[in-house]
């Protein structure tokens, strides 16, 4: 795609664009610089970004591996600025830095912060931006990683924003990562293309859901299902970007009917914090898309089962010990797919892939 300028637009011009339009401004000199929204990966960095996760992998095995790894970006600092729950994400892009040698700073809680002395967000992160090389952002807030991430090209030090959640609408590292699960699961069995993808729980306002079915057209043949209560289900804005984009799917109410179709199962949670009267979702009776043990019966023998994570209710523990269960391993995934976005931010791609060309061929 052609590469646009964040300074050549004015905010509300940018804000106003379709969000398949947005990608373009994202990246520099040809290079992937901020990472937002999913819509602004092309199948070919995709395939790329998963081929380096495996790369880095690799290498992280052995010691000297690791030193290589570590020596790659000591000169870089980061700056993760989570003011919404996280376990997963902020741990895996901390751990991520560390295998890179980038120092992290953190915020996790506003109220530690010059925030309460009346200090606006952006000049928060704007100040953060003075200090660090990245700024890792997961907000309540849909778009204000954009925001900052235009704020900063053109009032500031323009560093790499990466998006680590924005509410309810975009959670593009957690697609990576399952992008990069569901290929390694089926890389002898003709990768992601032709493969059933079912979602399952509160896709209203699962932001891993809006991310992950965008990459998911990326695929050829691949079908997506979508299976949630009435009040949960996926909204006509993703189905509008399947049908732009021509893929097939079917929104379903149904799940065990669904069920022997799937090949990979994705479940997530309720996401009641999002509630407009509290306890409104507990309402709603959940539990007929609940993965009980007894529906592994009729599941393929060879498909898998997904979750972002945290997980509550929704997938019963007697499931793990499931070969078909891989939710532990999409989480330990995560951390070498942002240790490979990371690495082609700064531009040591080329770098990692020689190594691991050199020694581990
Ligand atoms: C998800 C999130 O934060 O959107 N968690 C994660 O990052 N793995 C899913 C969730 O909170 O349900």
């Amino acid at each position: 795609m052609e590469e646009k300028r964040l300074v050549d637009v004015s905010w509300p011009e940018f804000k106003a664009l379709e969000v398949q339009k947005k990608g373009p401004y994202f990246s520099q000199e040809g290079r992937l610089f901020h990472v937002l929204i999913a819509q602004q990966f092309e199948r070919d960095g995709l395939d790329r970004l998963c081929r380096l996760a495996t790369c880095v992998r690799g290498i992280a095995k052995s010691k000297t591996g690791m030193r290589f790894l570590s020596g790659l970006l000591d000169h870089r600092r980061a700056m993760l600025d989570f003011t919404q729950p996280s376990s997963r994400t902020f741990l895996s892009f901390y751990a991520a830095c560390q295998i890179l040698g980038v120092k992290v700073g953190e915020v996790r809680d506003p109220s530690t912060s010059s925030e309460m002395k009346g200090e606006s967000r952006e000049d928060t992160v704007r100040t953060f931006s003075s200090y660090f090389d990245l700024l890792i952002m997961r907000t309540p807030q849909q778009g204000f990683a954009e925001r900052m991430a235009w704020l900063l090209s053109n009032t500031g030090r323009p560093v790499p924003i990466i998006n680590a959640g924005s509410g309810r609408d975009q959670h593009p590292t957690q697609s990576l990562l399952d992008i990069y699960t569901i290929q390694r699961s089926f890389e002898r069995r003709g990768g992601i293309e032709g493969k059933n993808v079912v979602f399952v729980g509160d896709l209203a306002r699962g932001r891993t859901v809006r991310s992950l079915a965008y990459l998911l057209t990326k695929y050829p043949g691949v079908k997506q299902f979508f299976v949630a209560p009435k009040e949960l289900q996926v909204t006509d804005d993703i189905l509008g970007q399947l049908d732009a984009a021509g893929v097939s799917y079917e929104v379903s109410y149904d799940f065990e009917s669904v069920i022997p179709e799937a090949d990979a199962i994705y479940m997530t949670r309720i996401q009641d914090e999002w509630d407009k009267t509290p306890g409104e979702s507990k309402k709603l009776d959940n539990t007929r898309y609940y993965f009980r043990h007894d529906h592994l019966a009729l599941l393929k023998q060879r498909a898998i089962i997904m979750h972002p994570l945290p997980r509550r209710e929704e997938i019963d523990v007697a499931v793990d010990a499931d070969p078909r269960a891989i939710y532990w391993r999409q989480v330990r995934n995560g951390m070498w797919i942002r240790v490979a976005l990371i690495a082609t931010i700064f531009a040591m791609d080329d770098e990692v892939f020689r190594y691991y060309n050199a020694n581990l061929l």
